[in-house]
Formats: C-alpha cells, sequence, structure tokens
C-alpha cells in the first residue's frame, strides 16, 4: 500500500472559493459527512471555503500538484489547463434552462469532456449546478446599448471576454476572491454572477443595479487529483462514489432553491433595483452576443459544440 494510505484516517482536503453557505460549499459539507460515513472513518474530508487556502488559479496548480486532493472549480476555470472545450459551458445563452443543461452535464457529452482532463492529471468525478448568471452594476443594464464602456468582472475565460466585448463592454479577468473590493473600489463597475454567489460575497451591497438576464450557466466539475484517486484502495474509492452521486443530487437541489432565495434576499436587502427583462429585451441580449459562439467556435472546437446543440435542440440557423 502506498505510504500516503498508511496513515488512518486518509485526509481529502478539499479546496474552493465561495462561501459556506451557497451550494458548492453546503454540498461539499455534505460530501464531507457521507464519505467519513460511507467509509467509516477511513477517510476524513476536510473542507477549505472561501479561498482560504487557495485563490482561484493557485487552486488548480496546487491540484496538479497534490498539495490538495479535491476542488469543485467552475466551468469556466478549465480551459488555463488547455482543455477550452470547457469553454462551451460559458456560451452566452447556449442553454434555455435546467433540462437543456442537464442533458449535457449528466450525459454522454458530459463524461466526454470530463475524460479530457485526465491528461491533465485530473480525474472529474461529476458536474455540480450552481446556476444561470444575472448582470449587475452601478446603472440599468436593459439593452445591449446599456453595457457600452462598462467595466465588467469575469472569470478567466475567453468566451466571456468575447461576451462582454460583443456588447461593447471591458471584461476584466479578477480572482472570484478580489471581486467585491474591486466593485466597492471601482476597479470595475460590475459583474455577472448567479444569485447565490452574489449574495453571499455581499456584492448587493455594491451594485445599484442587476438585471436577471440568465444569459449563461455557472456550474462547477467535482475533481481530484488523478494519482491520488487511483491509488485509493477500492473499497474506498467505490464509497467515496457513492457519497459523490448522493452530494450531486444535494448540490442542484440546493443550487435551484438557493439562487430563488438570494434574489428575495438582495431584493429584501433594499439596497439594489431588480429589473426583469421582457422577453423582446432577452431576445435582444440574445441577438448581440449570438456572433460569440461561432467567433469561439474554432477555439472551444466545433464537435464540442455540436454535439451540445443536438442534445439541447439547440438550433443556430433560427438565429
Ligand atoms: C467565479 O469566479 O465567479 C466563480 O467561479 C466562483 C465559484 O466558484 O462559484
Amino acid at each position: 500500500m502506498p505510504t500516503a494510505f498508511a496513515q488512518s484516517p486518509i485526509i481529502i482536503k478539499f479546496s474552493h472559493v465561495v462561501a459556506v453557505d451557497t451550494p458548492k460549499g453546503k454540498a461539499a459539507e455534505f460530501f464531507a459527512k457521507r464519505a467519513a460515513e460511507l467509509t467509516k472513518g477511513k477517510v476524513k474530508v476536510e473542507v477549505y471555503p472561501n479561498s482560504q487556502l487557495y485563490k482561484d488559479k493557485e487552486e488548480m496548480e496546487a491540484l496538479q500538484l497534490g498539495s490538495v486532493q479535491m476542488l469543485a472549480p467552475s466551468l469556466s476555470k478549465f480551459a488555463p489547463l488547455g482543455v477550452k472545450e470547457f469553454e462551451a459551458f460559458d456560451l452566452p445563452f447556449i442553454f434555455d434552462d435546467y433540462n437543456d443543461l442537464h442533458a449535457v452535464t449528466q450525459g454522454p457529452v458530459g463524461a466526454k469532456l470530463l475524460k479530457k482532463l485526465e491528461s491533465r492529471g485530473i480525474t472529474g468525478l461529476a458536474y455540480w449546478d450552481n446556476g444561470f448568471k444575472v448582470m449587475s452594476a452601478n446603472k440599468p443594464l436593459k439593452s445591449p446599448e446599456d453595457y457600452k464602456g462598462v467595466k465588467m468582472r469575469i472569470q478567466s475565460s475567453k468566451v466571456l471576454d468575447a461576451q462582454m466585448r460583443s456588447v461593447g463592454a471591458l471584461p476584466q479577468v479578477l480572482a472570484f476572491s478580489e471581486t467585491y473590493q474591486a466593485l466597492q473600489t471601482g476597479v470595475v463597475d460590475g459583474t455577472e454572477n448567479p444569485p447565490s454567489n452574489l449574495y453571499t460575497q455581499k456584492m448587493h451591497e455594491v451594485q445599484k443595479h442587476l438585471s436577471i438576464t440568465n444569459h449563461g450557466y455557472l456550474g462547477y466539475a467535482v475533481v481530484v487529483n488523478k494519482k491520488f484517486w487511483d491509488g485509493l484502495p477500492a473499497d474506498v474509492r467505490a464509497a467515496l462514489n457513492k457519497a459523490m452521486v448522493e452530494s450531486t443530487k444535494v448540490a442542484n437541489d440546493v443550487a435551484f432553491q438557493d439562487n430563488q432565495d438570494a434574489l428575495a434576499k438582495v431584493k429584501a436587502a433594499g439596497k439594489t433595483t431588480i429589473y426583469q427583462p421582457t422577453l423582446g429585451e432577452r431576445f435582444l441580449l440574445k441577438k448581440a452576443m449570438f456572433p460569440v459562439h461561432k467567433q469561439m467556435s474554432s477555439r472551444i472546437g466545433e464537435e464540442t459544440i455540436n454535439e451540445i446543440y443536438k442534445v439541447t435542440n439547440f438550433d443556430p440557423t433560427k438565429m
């Protein structure tokens, strides 16, 4: 047995960048609990939330080096590893709803994408939802023209960069942990988030306007260091896989609920005006952003994009 596993219990450090009280935070805690129960204490999962241990970019490196064993980075954060296909998830308006999304993440296309991580020393275990994103800023964002010249924080994704540029916004990549302060000090004017992330980071306190655009999706791949995972005793791996299946259900249920609750809480806090775009306004935004699909297709890979279109019944000729 490798020496790492001679120790008892086996420690899995699970690092993430969001608050404890988020879909990912709650699902990570649930996984830790079930992992301990199902392995009868052979495994102890230590969860480190809120970028406490590592920020976005560092956590990927830490995983590859084996300083942590488990992460759940957002899908937008895998391209810097060279797995650009993951940026397909960032394409604006590619998913109409959770049904479209789950057809990908819970089907063969999703599994194929996770497999691509193996050559990077990473094993993908599951997809966890967060949700569809809203836009926020200190000015109302109703029509595509309203984005002109607005400095928007984005995750490190070329697709998100192109998405913001498509409406004349000025995208700026920042670590998640730096976003609140950047909004507060005016380094950037606005950003995009699922409501649960916006609310738990208190971004609504420094954003006067929010538009429920649901223009794109933010979710996670739960990943482990491949060498560590492959070296686990088979019964332990099986128990952890079971814990992961259960945690995925929790993650997705919580995500759905938390994002609705977060919007209500932002409203109740009274600092942000929430705008629900009309169908017509949403369509104009879709039309403005859709060229990004074509523009990014050679980067992401046409095959991946077409596979997603197929399972979600997205017809690009209708745009
Ligand atoms: C972000 O950087 O906006 C998100 O990826 C944070 C997260 O993990 O939900």
